[in-house]
């Protein structure tokens, strides 16, 4: 048994960390919900729904600077997650077309498609691993295409964002090259981009926007342009496979939910939010204390890290009644999946529609499926051996 203050200075929020996170989370809300960690470099860490809904909404006392991230990925900041009011909304702005309801249910078709082949797929394939084969395959592909990077470059995409997010803790060097390796990507793509004829030009992709944007008037610099795709590659891959994967995880062990949703697929988008709540793909994200202030009696000085857990916050007891238990009917989820404030996540709703889709397509192809190794865990995007019912 570990002392609580041995807990929280030594809370970690990354790798196998992950594996027992719930139970942590739920000890440190009873026992020390503003607590500080010494990793990373330091940083005091929130886990009640409601001091990460204030700081979330409070620009004034909260930068994101020099990174949301903790620990970094990059050693540049990210357009436009590592900047503040005013210019993260010029930022912002650029790509909110891509989002609108209109352009979303534009997608829908394109991205059933990609999740009925891919499904269709796996069952006729050999192998089991749903996550190769579905979970990372659909964003690869619908979210590769909708941001404008070539076919050919698509089976580059899944070291490289598993060395810069997931070996950064373990491996700094290998996360180090992988990002500039993503860095010097982007940089001959848009190269390429550029030098485009005319007939050629803007098919409206994501780096389409990005060379076509005007911030004060002027177009983005290279660094800046260099910037949003680096951010766009790792927000719009990874977090969409980790969403689908532990919601296909969960359900392959609860069979009552998996055959009540094959049943009523209109119960879906429901479950999915619930899958969101419990399973969040991001369980942190930091900010940095502008002026000394205090949260829960707690002082915390300017200059200070501070972690918004919100895997914890969504599973606060003073929000949520039996937070541990997943609910696939449950209502009024409003969890913090996406975070909550000015950061919220921009491509929110493409995410939640990719995850819906790729839920209602997967029960509808693949016959009933259990967990083929119980060693795999809930969380990331590695393996996912189910075993179906043939
Ligand atoms: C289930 C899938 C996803 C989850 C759970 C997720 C989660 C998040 C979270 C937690 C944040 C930070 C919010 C904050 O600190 O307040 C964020 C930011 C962001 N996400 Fe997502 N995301 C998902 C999918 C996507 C997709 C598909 C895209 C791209 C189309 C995307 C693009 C972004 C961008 C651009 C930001 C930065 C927004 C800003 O700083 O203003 N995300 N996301």
């Amino acid at each position: 048994m570990t002392d609580t203050k041995t807990l929280v200075q030594n809370f970690d929020f990354h790798g196998e960390a992950l594996d027992s996170i719930f139970a942590t989370y739920k000890e440190l809300r009873e026992k020390c919900p503003v607590g500080h960690s010494d990793k990373y470099g330091g940083f005091w860490f929130l886990t009640k729904s409601d001091d990460i809904f204030k700081v979330e909404q409070d620009p004034e006392t909260y930068s994101v600077r020099p990174t949301m991230l903790v620990p970094p990925v990059a050693d540049f900041p990210m357009i436009p997650i590592d900047t503040d009011p005013p210019e993260l909304t010029e930022y912002r702005r650029i790509l909110l077309p891509l989002f609108t309801p209109q352009s979303l249910a534009k997608m829908e078709g394109p991205v059933r498609d990609v999740a009925r082949d891919l499904a269709k797929k796996f069952v006729e394939s050999d192998s089991t691993d749903a996550t190769a084969m579905f979970a990372r395959a659909l964003p690869t592909i619908f979210f590769s295409r909708l941001a404008g990077f070539p076919e050919k470059d698509w089976p580059k995409f899944d070291a490289w964002v598993d060395d810069i997010l997931y070996e950064r803790t373990k491996d700094p060097k290998r996360a180090k090259a992988a990002e500039k390796a993503v860095v010097d990507y982007f940089e001959n793509l848009i190269a390429a981009y550029k030098g485009r004829t005319t007939q050629e030009a803007n098919t409206g992709t994501i780096i389409d926007y990005l060379l076509e944007a005007k911030v004060n008037g002027k177009p983005l610099t290279k660094d800046e342009l260099l910037s949003y795709c680096y951010l766009m590659f790792l927000g719009g891959l990874d977090t969409t496979a980790w969403a689908i994967r532990a919601s296909l995880w969960y359900l392959a062990q609860d069979l009552k939910a998996q055959r009540y949703l094959r049943e009523h697929p209109e119960a879906v988008p429901t479950a999915a939010e619930e899958f969101l709540r419990t399973m969040s793909p991001v369980q942190a994200m930091g900010r940095t204390c502008k002026v000394d202030t205090t949260i829960r009696g707690q002082k915390i000085k300017a200059g200070e890290r501070v972690v918004l857990l919100f895997g914890a916050g969504n599973r606060d007891p003073e929000v949520y009644d039996n937070p541990e238990e997943i609910q696939i009917d449950r209502q009024d989820n409003k969890h913090l999946a996406f975070g909550a404030g000015h950061h919220r996540c921009l491509g929110s709703n493409l995410g939640r529609r990719e995850l819906v889709i790729a839920l209602e397509e997967f029960l509808k192809i693949v016959p009933e499926f259990t967990l083929g190794d119980l060693s795999e865990k809930w969380h990331g995007v590695g393996r996912l051996t189910l075993n179906i019912k043939k």
